[in-house]
């Protein structure tokens, strides 16, 4: 069984898994390197031997469990004809949304868009280095899309729109390997709480059943909601990924699936003690919990690799 399967499904506790969100980019050399020949960021999330090796480039330097597709939560507005760009020092940049566009998008149009990301996983996924290890494949929860898409009177409309076609990215991005889904809700946290049933808890539920329904293990990161455990009893996710500014102990009582992460990416800036007293922390509140490590956010690109090193050495020693 895959180290991730190993807690998800049958609760071990035994041992604690570690991948890092968003391991395979910013903070690396060799990535840079690729970058730095690549200056169009979906093109490189399009080019398959590039992708492949950026997704692999982590695992090639660290004991890490699960490698994720390097790819974007945004190849989903991408494929449905929208322009997306990243700019230096900016971020994302979308064009104008294309409501007819879109209404002329069907799964083929959207699929051949996109599929060298399929592709990529294909070939990250029979990897030998990754036999015993997880690929993940992952999605942007409609609403953190919906951020990114934003229109003034459909969005009811996109909504539906968006959960279909993630949908489709689902499925083939299980048909190609992944064996693990991650759902990405970056901006739960903007939202009141009036507006979590509709914008949050009721479209993730119908992509957490559907992932079910194909036998993949699914993990929710529903970043910085105020309940946890709200959204796990709504949601039930196989498990949830928790933020830096979760209690952990509060949660542990509060919460009885499978737990993942938690530490502030801001402590791999600071030392090797620190790094050590605050990883330990969570591996001992949740020694006797199903709890995958990672972090509560995305790595910081100015991490220095060798603390990632220390991290993995505090994790694989604690027990
Ligand atoms: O985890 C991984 O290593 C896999 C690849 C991955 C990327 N983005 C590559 C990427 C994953 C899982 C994502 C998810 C993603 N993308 C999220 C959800 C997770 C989170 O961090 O909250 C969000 C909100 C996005 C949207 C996005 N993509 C933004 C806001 C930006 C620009 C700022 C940033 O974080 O870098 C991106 C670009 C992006 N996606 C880069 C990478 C490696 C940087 C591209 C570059 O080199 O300029």
């Amino acid at each position: 069984m895959k180290p991730l399967n190993k807690v998800i499904i049958n609760k071990d506790t035994s041992f604690n898994p570690i991948w890092i969100m968003r391991q395979a980019g910013r903070y690396l050399p060799e990535f840079r390197e690729i970058r730095k020949e690549n200056p169009n960021f979906i093109n490189l999330c399009l080019n398959d031997d590039l992708s492949s090796e950026i997704t692999l480039q982590p695992l090639k330097r660290f004991d890490l469990d699960a490698a994720i597709i390097f790819s974007d939560i945004l190849m989903l507005p991408y494929g449905l004809g929208q322009k997306v760009e990243f700019e230096k020092n900016f971020g994302p940049k979308l064009g104008e949304l294309n409501l007819n566009e879109i209404a002329r998008t069907d799964e083929i149009d959207f699929v051949e868009k996109i599929h060298r990301v399929y592709k990529a996983l294909k070939k990250v996924s029979s990897d030998s280095s990754l036999k015993n290890k997880n690929t993940i494949g992952f999605i942007g929860a409609p609403w953190t899309l919906l951020v990114y898409i934003k229109d003034e009177f459909l969005i009811n409309r996109i909504l539906l729109i968006i959960e279909k076609f993630l949908k489709i990215h689902i499925k083939n991005q299980i048909d190609n390997g992944a064996n693990v889904i991650q759902i990405f809700d970056s901006w739960a946290g903007l939202l009141e709480e009036k507006d979590l049933p509709n914008y949050v808890y009721s479209p993730t539920l119908n992509l957490v059943n559907y992932v079910k329904s194909l036998n993949v293990p699914v993990i929710c990161f529903p970043r910085e909601i105020k309940n946890y455990k709200e959204f796990c009893d709504i949601v039930k996710p196989d498990a949830v990924s928790i933020d830096y500014n979760v209690d952990p102990k509060k949660i542990l009582r509060d919460i009885k699936i499978p737990i993942q992460g938690g530490l502030d990416p801001k402590i791999l800036l600071t030392d090797k003690e620190t790094l050590k007293k605050e990883a330990s922390n969570y591996l001992e509140i949740f020694k006797d919990h199903p709890y995958i490590f990672n972090l509560g956010h995305g790595i910081l690109p100015e991490t220095n690799p060798e603390m990632v090193e220390n991290l993995i050495k505090i994790v694989r020693d604690f027990k």
